[in-house]
């Protein structure tokens, strides 16, 4: 099983241009690496950018119709994107995304044969107060409800404080979390590690935490660093 390396651009960069740039250099590095990559960016780029796997960073789970502002996985596949991410806790925190929504959204997903980077994670307050495995359990349960074949799912596991935050994950507590999260997923579902990961710790989550690959933010906008953090995989 090929490690998944995977960009998270978020709502970034600002232009079409910067956004080619950022990418083209991605792709310049990234030759014959022995890694999947995939480039999530924001919608409107995704017609764009050629030449490396792309998936988008959310879509809506019914296929057509009346949905202002939204976008199905029909068209997503139309446009050759292969992955979509679901479940990100910046959906959940500000667009109230429950575990039912990204429960359909999961399963549109499958239906329409994109695969899944399905994001779970605690907060700060919920690993204070000892409930990170009982929060992971619900996420993945309720998340993956009804869904039999995980084969095109992928499990990242970020927790919500090191995202964005530079306080990456310890080793320790990031393999004592891949480990929790085997327990209810099969060896051929790859289980990613993403917050606050740069090119000097990214090597230490797949080696030695036991993570299948990364979901990295801020640092994949950064084609350099982005290409350090991928080579850092192999
Ligand atoms: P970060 O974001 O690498 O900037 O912490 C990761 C993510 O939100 O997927």
């Amino acid at each position: 099983m090929k490690k998944l390396i995977a960009a998270n651009w978020k709502m970034n960069p600002a232009s079409q241009k910067q956004a080619e740039d950022i990418f083209n250099g991605i792709k310049e590095g990234v030759k014959g690496v022995a890694v999947e990559v995939v480039i999530c960016p924001s919608f409107v780029y995704l017609p764009l950018l050629k030449g490396l796997t792309l998936g988008a960073q959310d879509m809506f789970w019914e296929e057509k119709g009346p949905f202002t502002g939204e976008v199905s996985g029909a068209m997503l596949k139309d446009l050759g994107v292969e992955y979509v991410i679901i479940g990100h806790s910046e959906r959940r925190k500000y667009f109230n995304e429950t575990d039912e929504l990204i429960n359909k959204k999961i399963k549109k997903a499958s239906e329409t044969g994109l695969k899944v980077i399905f994001c779970i994670g605690e907060t700060a307050q919920e690993r204070d107060a000892g409930k990170k495995n009982e929060v992971l359990e619900k996420q993945i349960k309720q998340g993956l409800a009804g869904i039999d074949n995980l084969e095109n799912i992928n499990i990242a596991y970020e927790p919500v404080w090191a995202i964005g935050t530079g306080n990456n994950c310890s080793v320790e507590n990031t393999k004592e979390s891949i480990d929790f999260i085997r327990k209810f997923v099969k060896e051929n579902t790859r289980i990613l590690y993403g917050g606050s990961v740069k090119s000097d710790n990214s090597g230490l989550y797949i080696k030695e935490a036991g993570a299948n690959g990364l979901l990295v933010g801020g640092a994949s906008l950064q084609a350099e660093e982005f290409i350090k953090i991928i080579k850092s995989a192999e």
